[in-house]
């Protein structure tokens, strides 16, 4: 009995002592930012009303049988409610994209009033509810009269427009918005829309994973990301000279980035993985912080990767006051072909200039995608030992699952909890981060998958005229966990507490 209560005592101090390890939103700094997050052609449907004409996201999705962006969520007319849910959630701040071709319908001169009123109303309400606006310029719908005019973002022309489009941003809604990312998750934009040709425009070479009428993959990614980088610098050039000293906001790009884990222990996958991170963080990162692409791509892509000038060199240098994350899971990386490789998909391209094997971990699939928080505490290591540990946003972190499945996403919750101990856990090691969104606040037409899989913590019945909205349990759970009532227990803990129940029954 004495031995029990011994044993006993010796268990209660090793839980609380454990439990130092439990998190709630206290155990972040309070000028941390927990949101969520939409973009404008997933999210406002209204894609035909009060001026917006279409943009290349309208033209690709309506080309597949994934259904499209016409009404999806319907925000442009639900907003009001949207944010008194965030409100009530106690969302302290939610990020959204400006539709380019809703406020400037020829993608460049006129401004549509109507899409002016309906991004200050917007932004007003989400103010008015305390809730802090993080707004990106660009999620994949170009205007699709410069895509006809000049071919879009392999044209050096998009710089000047999409110059001219972010000063009407900045200068229209910038006493209000103090968080800008210019253009959304660069890196798999340019993969995904001038490789694989699985993103608007839908660019790629014969023989990729889709049919496109347009494209080559080996040339067209680095040209987009050249000018992807420059369109960049050049807004924040213009945010830093006319607008920063007066609207005291900070401006960023955002990439993504998959978690990068060697398949085994051996030297060759190593090397295969530094290789990776190489192409796949510092394609961008390097040039947005030390301003030149990185020699081992050089070497690779040869005289398929643009040169930037020495003026642009030093333009790209420094322009990202922040850099955006946008994180799902992580992938393990080989030298050697598996069985079971994802990549170098078909052909020619930026995966095959890579030269290595990806393998998804875990049960991850195109619906089922492994909670691997690791992943993204091991990218927030990267960035800061190798870019001078600048500001970081995780921008995106969520879950798909089947929609209309249900209501209960104990698994969403899961998956949420143990990223956000992730990048505590990052913190902790000194790691600058500053903010973290779900993807996605409800749910939205998605863009690989339609309206199949769904990410929103509000359920949204696209049957329903009224799209009408329905919490999901990691709706309340996030509710919860920002006003202070949910304590998060670690997984350490979790372990112990079941190993003390089941000793306890012995
Ligand atoms: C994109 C979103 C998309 C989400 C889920 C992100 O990479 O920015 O537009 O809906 O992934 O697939």
């Amino acid at each position: 009995m004495k031995h029990f209560s011994l044993l006993f005592i010796f268990l209660v101090i090793l839980l609380a002592t454990s439990y130092s390890d439990a998190f709630t939103r206290n155990s972040f700094p309070k000028d941390f930012l927990f949101g969520a997050a939409t973009s404008a052609y997933q999210w406002e449907g209204a894609v035909a009303e009060d001026g917006r004409t279409p943009s290349v996201w309208d033209t690709f999705s309506n080309s597949y049988d994934t259904g499209n962006g016409d009404v999806t969520s319907d925000g442009y007319h639900k907003y009001k409610e949207d944010v008194k849910l965030m409100a009530t959630m106690g969302l302290e701040s939610f990020r959204f994209s400006i539709s380019w071709s809703r406020l400037i319908p020829n993608g460049r001169g006129l401004i549509n009033p109507k899409g002016l009123l309906f991004y200050n109303n917007l932004i007003k309400d989400l103010k008015s509810h305390g809730i802090e606006p993080h707004v990106t310029l660009y999620h994949y719908d170009l205007p699709q009269s410069l895509e006809d005019e000049y071919g879009g973002w392999i044209n050096r022309k998009i710089i000047e427009d999409f110059t001219a489009y972010a000063d009407v941003c900045f200068r229209e809604f910038g006493e209000d918005v103090k968080l800008w990312t210019t253009i959304n998750e660069a890196t798999i934009f340019a993969i995904g829309s001038y490789d694989q040709g699985t993103a608007p425009p839908g660019h790629c070479s014969p023989n990729k994973f889709v049919n496109c009428s347009t494209g080559n993959s080996s040339t067209e990614p680095y040209i987009a990301g050249h000018n992807i980088l420059l369109a960049h610098a050049s807004a924040s050039k213009l945010y830093k000279l006319k607008y920063k000293s007066k609207q005291k906001g900070s401006i960023g790009l955002s990439i993504f980035a998959f978690g990068l884990s060697p398949y085994t222990n051996s030297k060759d996958d190593e090397i295969a993985t530094q290789r990776a991170k190489t192409f796949l963080y510092g394609w961008m990162l390097k040039p947005l912080v030390f301003g030149d692409y990185p020699d081992e791509m050089k070497k690779t892509v040869g005289s398929r990767l643009p040169v930037f000038s020495e003026e642009e060199s030093e333009q790209v240098k420094g322009s990202s006051d922040f850099i955006g994350i946008i994180h799902y899971t992580t992938f393990y990386v080989t030298n050697h072909q598996p069985s079971a490789s994802l990549f170098p998909s078909m052909g020619e391209g930026f995966f095959k200039d890579m030269g290595v094997y990806i393998i998804p971990t875990g049960n991850s699939s195109f619906l089922v995608w492994e909670a691997t928080p690791w992943g993204l505490e091991g990218i927030l290591e990267y960035i800061k030992q190798s870019y001078n540990n600048p500001p970081v946003y995780i921008l995106e972190n969520g879950m798909p699952m089947v929609r209309d499945s249900t209501l209960q996403d104990t698994q969403r919750i899961e998956y949420i909890q143990a990223y956000i101990d992730a990048v505590l856990n990052a913190m902790k090691n000194g790691s600058d981060t500053r903010g973290y969104f779900v993807w996605s606040m409800v749910d939205v037409y998605e863009i690989l998958s339609g309206y199949t899989t769904s990410f929103g913590m509000y359920h949204v019945n696209f049957s329903d005229p009224g799209r009408k909205r329905t919490p999901k349990l990691s709706a309340s759970w996030y509710t919860g966990f920002l006003n202070g009532t949910i304590d998060v227990a670690s997984q350490d803990t979790i372990q112990l507490w079941s190993n003390f129940s089941v000793s306890s029954s012995l």
